[in-house]
C-alpha cells in the first residue's frame, strides 16, 4: 500500500532540492521529487498510490517504451548471423538482449498497473513487424549501414527519452534508468564505429562513404521525428508531473547539438532539419 505524498509545514508541497541530475551518467538513489508540480514530496513509488491521469500518462509512455524495444529486435534479428565480423556478430546478439530486456523492464511496469498492463503486455507482445507505433521503427534494415544508422541515430534518440526519465517522480521507472542508460551507450558507440568504417571505406568492410550518406539521410529524419511535436501538450504534462525532464523541442536541440560534430567528423553531411520530416 502506498503513503500519499508529504506537502510542507505550510501545506503546500516542499520545494525542491537542490540536487543535480549527472548528466548521461549514474546517479545516486534520490527519494524527492525534483521537478514538476509535486517537487520536494516523495516520489510515488507504487502503482496504486499514483494519482490517476499520472498513471494514464505512465501507461502511455512505457507502451510507446516496450514497443520500440520490441520492433528494435525484430529489426536487428536478420543480421545476428549477417553482419560482417565476429565482433559485429557479438555486439548485435548484445543488442538484441539489451533491446529484450529493456522491453521486460518497461513490461514489469506495466505489470503493476494490474489487468490493463498485462492487457497491454499481450498486445505488445503479438505485435507484427511493421506496425509498430514510430515510423523508425517499422523500416527494416536493408543493409548493414543501416545498422549502422539506427543505432547511431536512432538509438541516440533512445538515450535522451531516457535520460528524461532520469530520477523522475516514479520511483520503479527512475530505478531502471542507469542500467538502461549504461547498456545504451554500448549500442551508440558501436553505430557510431559502423558508420566510421563504412564511410572511410574500410579496405574489407563492406560499404562506401555514399553509403553511409544514404543511411544518414535515411534515419535521421526519423530519428528527429521520434522527439515528437514541439507543441505537445503531452510532454508538457510530463514534465509538469515530474516524469520528463524536457520538452519534446528542448530534448530534440540537444540531439541535433550533439550529434552534428559527429556527423561532421565521419566527413557525412546532416541534411537540413525539416528534410523529409512527418513529425514537427
Ligand atoms: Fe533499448
Ligand atoms: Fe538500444
Amino acid at each position: 500500500m502506498g503513503t500519499p505524498p508529504m506537502a510542507g509545514p505550510d501545506g503546500n508541497p516542499a520545494p525542491a532540492m537542490p540536487k543535480t541530475i549527472r548528466e548521461g551518467g549514474t546517479v545516486e538513489p534520490v527519494r524527492e521529487i525534483l521537478w514538476g508540480t509535486s517537487a520536494g514530496v516523495r516520489k510515488f513509488e507504487t502503482a496504486t498510490e499514483v494519482p490517476s491521469d499520472m498513471r494514464e500518462l505512465i501507461v502511455k509512455l512505457m507502451v510507446v517504451q516496450a514497443d520500440t524495444e520490441f520492433a528494435s529486435i525484430q529489426q536487428h534479428r536478420p543480421w545476428l548471423d549477417k553482419a560482417p565480423t565476429l565482433e559485429d556478430r557479438w555486439i548485435e546478439a548484445r543488442i538484441v538482449a539489451d533491446e529484450a530486456r529493456h522491453g521486460l523492464q518497461a513490461c514489469r511496469i506495466l505489470r503493476d498497473f494490474g489487468e490493463e498492463g498485462q492487457k497491454l503486455i499481450d498486445d505488445l507482445l503479438s505485435k507484427p513487424e511493421g506496425h509498430h507505433k514510430l515510423d523508425a521503427f517499422n523500416m527494416k534494415f536493408d543493409r548493414w549501414s543501416d545498422v549502422g544508422a539506427f543505432t547511431c541515430f536512432v538509438d541516440r534518440v533512445g538515450v535522451y527519452q531516457l535520460r528524461a526519465f532520469q530520477e523522475c517522480s516514479y520511483g520503479p521507472l527512475a530505478r531502471a534508468m542507469p542500467l538502461m542508460l549504461s547498456e545504451e551507450q554500448l549500442h551508440l558507440n558501436f553505430g557510431l564505429n559502423v558508420l566510421k568504417r563504412i564511410a572511410k571505406e574500410t579496405p574489407g568492410y563492406p560499404g562506401s562513404r555514399a553509403e553511409a550518406q544514404e543511411a544518414v539521410n535515411k534515419w535521421y529524419p526519423r530519428a528527429l521525428d521520434m522527439f515528437g511535436h514541439s507543441n505537445s501538450a503531452t510532454s508538457r504534462r510530463a514534465i509538469e508531473y515530474g516524469l520528463k525532464r524536457w520538452t519534446n523541442e528542448e530534448a530534440r536541440a540537444r540531439y541535433i547539438e550533439e550529434i552534428t560534430p559527429l556527423v561532421k567528423s565521419m566527413g557525412l553531411e546532416l541534411p537540413a532539419i525539416d528534410f523529409d520530416r512527418r513529425v514537427m
